[in-house]
C-alpha cells in the first residue's frame, strides 16, 4: 500500500476512534448515573468520562493538524455512531446491570487499546511521530482504566451479591 493510501487509512481510523470515544462517553454517563449505590465505581467512571472527553479533543486537534475539518468530521461522527452498536457500547437495565455494565466497560477498554494499537502501527509505518505519540498516550490511559477494572471487578461482584441477598 502506498504512503498516501496508508495516511488516508490512518485518518479514517482516527475518525472512527473519535466516534468510538463519543459513543463511550455517552455510555459511561448512563452507566455512572446507574451506579449511585457504588460510590467508588461511580467516582472512577466520572473520572474516566473526563479522560474520554479530553481524548476526543486531542484526537480532533490531531485530525485538524492533518488537514481535516472538525465540523465536517463531527457530522461524520454522528453517522459512524449511528452504525456503532456492539462491543462495549450497550447498556443493561436489569437488576444485575451494574455487574453487566462493568464487564462491558472492561471489554470496551480493550477494544479501545486494540483500535489505538492499529492506529499506532500505521502511523509508525508512515513516520507520523505526532500521531504515534498521541495514540500511545491514549493507550496508557485506557490501560490504566482496564487495570483498575480488572482489579476491582471481583470486589464489585461480591458487593453486589451481598446487597442483593
Ligand atoms: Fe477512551
Amino acid at each position: 500500500m502506498d504512503t498516501q493510501k496508508q495516511k488516508e487509512l490512518m485518518i479514517s481510523w482516527l475518525k472512527d476512534a473519535c466516534a468510538m470515544e463519543k459513543k463511550l462517553e455517552e455510555t459511561l454517563e448512563t452507566y455512572a448515573k446507574g451506579a449511585e449505590d457504588y460510590p467508588q465505581l461511580q467516582e472512577k467512571l466520572k473520572e474516566h468520562i473526563s479522560v474520554t472527553k479530553n481524548q476526543q479533543e486531542r484526537l480532533e486537534a490531531r485530525l485538524e493538524a492533518l488537514g481535516e475539518s472538525v465540523s465536517a468530521m463531527r457530522m461524520e461522527t454522528e453517522k459512524i455512531m449511528g452504525k456503532m452498536a456492539g462491543a462495549g457500547t450497550s447498556i443493561g437495565f436489569g437488576e444485575d446491570s451494574v455487574v453487566k455494565n462493568s464487564v462491558l466497560a472492561f471489554s470496551a477498554e480493550y477494544m479501545e487499546i486494540g483500535s489505538y494499537t492499529a492506529i499506532a502501527t500505521v502511523a509508525k509505518a508512515i513516520d507520523d511521530q505526532e500521531t504515534v505519540e498521541l495514540v500511545n498516550e491514549i493507550i496508557t490511559e485506557e490501560q490504566a482504566m482496564a487495570d483498575w477494572a480488572e482489579s476491582h471487578l471481583a470486589e464489585l461482584v461480591k458487593e453486589f451479591l451481598q446487597k442483593e441477598e
